[in-house]
């Protein structure tokens, strides 16, 4: 059963990692999927694997979302191809990590620029598009939205992700009479190709695992599955929620 039948899904943050896996599975199930990353060649990769089970990639790469003016575009030419957008799933992120003494303004403002304003310049412009299908935002934050990291300086990080769960809030108020529906989700350490070196060296693999219960990264496929549930009509009374799925990370 196609779950996903008849929409059009913008997704950011194709060219790798959980943005590749939402690609597949929400194309999988039945939805157009329009794609971008500021990486081509991951995002041409994943059209690829989109092609090879008969489904399409569509939309741009490299696209900087950073830029509103790229933003902008990429959700005006989705439009003008489609006709409608019913799901943003605002995926893309890049951060730098450092302690907070020691951390360089440009990386504060680096993380800030491409974790939380983009979500901004996406939700933006997509937002007259969502009114008219009655849609859904699905915004990824990070359990660095809920607690600080004694592993890593995750200052910016925190602050942006911090910012993405209540922007999702403000979304959810504003976008109740139209129809909107917005929700944030919260991963806990997740394996993608980008991490998968960090979790060889057991050292790292601890660290990155400190309090995790379940003594394991999640899986872009098991967030992803928490997203088409999000995506779906199934869903239809959820608004403004924060969902953690983190193997255990926040129980204590
Ligand atoms: N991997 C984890 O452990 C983890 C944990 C919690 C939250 N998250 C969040 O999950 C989401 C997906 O991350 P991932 O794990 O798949 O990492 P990833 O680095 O593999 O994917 C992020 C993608 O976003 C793209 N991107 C970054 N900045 C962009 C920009 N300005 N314009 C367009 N594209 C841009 C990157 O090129 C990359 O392909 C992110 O929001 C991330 O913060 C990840």
């Amino acid at each position: 059963m196609a779950r996903l039948a008849g929409k059009l899904a913008l997704i950011t943050g194709t060219g790798g990692g959980q943005g590749r896996e939402a690609a597949l599975r929400f194309a999988r199930e039945g939805a157009t999927v329009v794609g971008c990353d500021v990486d081509a060649q991951g995002h041409q990769a994943t059209r690829e694997l989109l092609r090879a089970e008969g489904f399409e990639l569509h939309g741009l790469a490299p696209v900087d979302l950073g830029n509103p003016e790229q933003a902008r575009q990429w959700v005006e030419v989705a439009v003008a191809a489609h006709g409608r957008i019913d799901i943003l799933y605002n995926n893309a992120s890049a951060a730098r990590f450092g302690l907070v003494g020691e951390f360089s303004i440009e990386d504060w403002h680096y993380t800030i620029r491409n974790e939380l304003d983009l979500i901004f310049f996406t939700t933006k412009y997509a937002w007259p598009h969502l009114a008219k299908s009655r849609g859904v935002v699905i915004n990824i934050a990070s359990t660095a939205a809920w607690g600080g990291s004694r592993v890593a300086g995750i200052s910016a990080h925190s602050a942006a992700k911090g910012g993405v769960v209540s922007f999702t809030r403000q979304l959810a108020i504003e976008g109740a009479p139209l129809g909107i529906r917005a929700v944030s989700i919260s991963p806990g350490f997740v394996i993608t190709p980008g991490t998968a070196a960090f979790v060889e060296d057991p050292k790292i693999r601890a660290a990155l695992l400190d309090g995790v219960p379940m003594d394991r990264p999640g899986q872009p496929e098991e967030v992803v599955a928490l997203a088409l549930f999000v995506a779906s009509s199934e869903a239809s009374f959820m608004t403004g929620s924060d969902l953690v799925i983190d193997g255990g990370l926040l129980a204590h």
